[in-house]
């Protein structure tokens, strides 16, 4: 069992705005490793402190290989924060999964490159050595996955899935899906690393909540229509919201 959760963090990606409750901005975005994405904004929802932080900026600036992880983190954390949900929007590979299904993975393969993902520290000579053999916080999941069941989304959900994190910006090719299902990837997206290992390094509990926006290439009849993915996504918003007051309701 963990501890219990204090401040919650709430990394909202494409399908997530930051929710009318939380209404005190965070003006100061700096941090030793330069801006974290913003704007930050803080309060209370139901009754559970909350800081959210918009992944990509608002209007949208960072696109997924642009964003500066370790900033974010390191601004949830100075703000108080002990454990992360995250949202990430993402493509299915499993045919099991579909678009409108949300996904609360428990696995994680790291297809990124060139991405900031440790924080130094020149006093240890282990540096950058730690275990990371499960990414994800068991006991914040299974509270995450309580709070879509008490939305009533029970149908749409699907637990213990391998998200492959891309590079991006582009979307893959259908022979890339491909290996990456013969990998064990159940869905593609491109965001939750390094985040995830810079959540772990910095102590944080962190979990994830995907919406499912699309097939991944080469898994639908056609190619990946950004224009209906856009779409889903917007329409995930009222969902999403009732899943994070219902969570904060329950930590
Ligand atoms: N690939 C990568 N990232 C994504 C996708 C996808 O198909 N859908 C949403 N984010």
């Amino acid at each position: 069992m963990s501890d219990p959760v204090n401040v919650m963090g709430l990394i909202g990606g494409s399908g997530l705005l930051a929710p009318p409750e939380l209404e005190t901005q965070v003006f100061d975005r700096s941090t030793p490793y330069g801006q974290a994405s913003g704007p930050i904004v803080r309060g209370s929802l139901s009754g559970r402190d909350v800081v959210f932080l918009p992944r990509h900026g608002t209007p949208r600036r960072h696109a997924p290989h642009s964003v500066n992880y370790r900033a974010n983190i390191w601004k949830l954390r100075e703000q108080g924060v002990d454990s992360i949900l995250a949202i990430s929007c993402v493509g299915a590979i499993n045919p099991d999964i579909k678009t409108g299904d949300f996904v609360v993975p428990d696995q994680l393969i790291d297809y990124t490159y060139g991405r900031e993902h440790c924080f130094e520290d020149e006093s240890d000579a282990h540096t950058g050595h730690f275990d990371f053999s499960d990414p994800f916080d068991e006991s914040l999941g299974a509270q995450v996955i309580g709070a879509v069941e008490g939305t009533g989304q029970a149908s749409s959900l699907k637990r213990a899935r391998c998200y492959g994190v891309t590079q991006g910006p582009r979307f893959e090719t259908a022979a890339e899906v491909r290996r990456m299902a013969r990998d064990g990837c159940d869905i593609v997206g491109m965001t939750l690393m390094p985040e995830a290992t810079l959540a772990k390094q910095a102590g944080l509990g962190y979990a994830a909540l995907c919406p499912v926006v699309n097939l991944a290439a080469g898994c639908g009849a056609g190619p990946v229509d950004i224009e209906e993915l856009l779409n889903l996504m917007a329409s995930f918003e009222p969902r999403l919201r009732a899943v994070v007051i219902e969570l904060a309701k329950s930590l």
